[in-house]
């Protein structure tokens, strides 16, 4: 001990070296312990400091998200998110797959659904001749149709990328800015081949990480058709949210889906109208006619999404009308010059993150950012 310390002076959050001999310990709780021959003190620690050795709720952590990583959950969230990171790796490399980089700043809203966040320039005036880029550009919402780009040169593409959302939905699941890691494959022809290659995908992370897994059934988790889950959802008694043909699924319904499956789900061929103009036409009839595409729920939670892309020329176009979106030239000519079929998915990074350790998707993120909220 350094002249002057005594151990009991030393505050909760004060940054110490301790040199001694680490050995066999006679406690109960500990296989070993640290016999202190010298502690110094590196970093004093002021009295107001708000970490303290008790409990702390997740809500007030929250406010202090600077201090939040000397917290009990936080480092084991971002050993954790280090892990998965590795193993999505490993697992595309595997697959074959190519990493490759995407832009952050893009000119398009890849969802269509008018949630990406303008980029300006500090400097930049309000006429168009004075914006840096010479037209409107924006955050990404995802990489993907950079990625069917690029898989029509490496056949199979992946990225882990930030995409970011003006969601003004104050839910546990929505961020701003979050992680997705997305996908893109040619020569898919077939919506399944997307879903197996999600189900390997998790569970390949899940059966790799250092977690406590017995819920995880070894069978293939059930694949349900959209029209099916909502012949299921409406022989139920009472929804807040009414159940319809033809509308988007509540978080309500997704829940009761993961509970009566008793784990993971997927639900397949969405109807039209309710998901982006990207996504390959069944060609069914137009009153029921449904899309090449699948969500992948646990816990209620969407953790992934993804579909075939319409690669046929002339549907794209139709796609785009009906959707009133015009400046995707680009994306129109990759079905001019030999496009394959393709498809390809996102996975919500946070949210599996969120799905493993439970609780609010703002405590598996270290520097949360959502609407009204951004303080560091
Ligand atoms: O379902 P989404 O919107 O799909 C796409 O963006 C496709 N273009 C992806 C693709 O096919 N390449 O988003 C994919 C996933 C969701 O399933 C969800 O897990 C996550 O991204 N996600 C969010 N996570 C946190 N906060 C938000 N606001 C999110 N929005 C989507
Ligand atoms: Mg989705």
């Amino acid at each position: 001990m350094e002249r002057g310390i005594s151990c009991k002076s030393l505050a909760t959050g004060t940054c110490v070296r301790v040199d001694g001999t680490w050995r066999g310990s006679p406690g109960r709780e500990q296989a070993a312990e640290l016999a202190a021959d010298r502690v110094s003190v590196l970093g004093a620690c002021a009295s107001e400091y708000a970490v303290q050795k008790k409990y702390h709720t997740p809500e007030f952590l929250r406010t202090i998200p600077h201090l939040r990583i000397a917290s009990r959950g936080m480092p084991r969230v971002l050993q954790l998110r280090s892990q998965l990171t590795r193993l999505v790796q490993e697992f595309f490399t595997q697959e074959e797959f190519c990493q490759v980089q995407a832009p952050v700043i893009t000119p398009s809203d890849c969802e269509g659904a008018g949630e990406a966040f303008g980029v300006t320039s500090t400097q930049e005036g309000a006429s168009s001749k004075e914006l840096f880029f010479g037209r409107p550009a924006y955050l990404t919402v995802s990489t993907q149709l950079h990625l069917e780009a690029l898989a029509q040169g490496v056949a199979r593409v992946w990225t882990m990328s930030p995409a970011f959302r003006a969601e003004k939905s104050q839910t546990n699941r929505h961020l701003a800015e979050f992680t997705m890691v997305e996908a893109e494959a040619a020569f898919v022809e077939d919506v399944e081949e997307l879903m197996d290659l999600v189900e390997r995908l998790v569970r390949y992370v899940l059966s790799k990480a250092d977690l406590p897994l017995a819920h995880i059934s070894q069978h293939r988790w059930p694949r349900v058709s959209y029209t099916d889950a909502v012949d299921m959802l409406a022989a139920e008694p009472a929804w807040t949210q009414p159940v319809v043909w033809g509308k988007a699924l509540a978080s309500e319904h997704e829940q009761w889906l993961c509970k009566r499956f008793n784990g993971p789900v997927f639900i397949f061929n969405y109807p039209r109208a309710c998901k982006p103009f990207y996504m390959k036409s069944n060609d069914n009839a137009p009153e029921r006619e449904t899309v090449a595409c699948f969500d992948f729920l646990a816990d209620g939670l969407e953790l992934a999404g993804g579909s075939l892309r319409e690669h046929r020329h002339d549907q794209l176009c139709a796609s785009l009308e009906a959707h009133g979106i015009q400046q995707l030239g680009w994306y129109v000519d990759l079905r001019r010059f030999g496009c394959p079929p393709h498809g390809g998915f996102g996975l919500g990074f946070d949210r599996l993150v969120q799905w493993l350790v439970g609780g609010h998707i703002k405590d598996v993120v270290p520097f949360p950012r959502s609407h009204n909220s951004l303080s560091l």
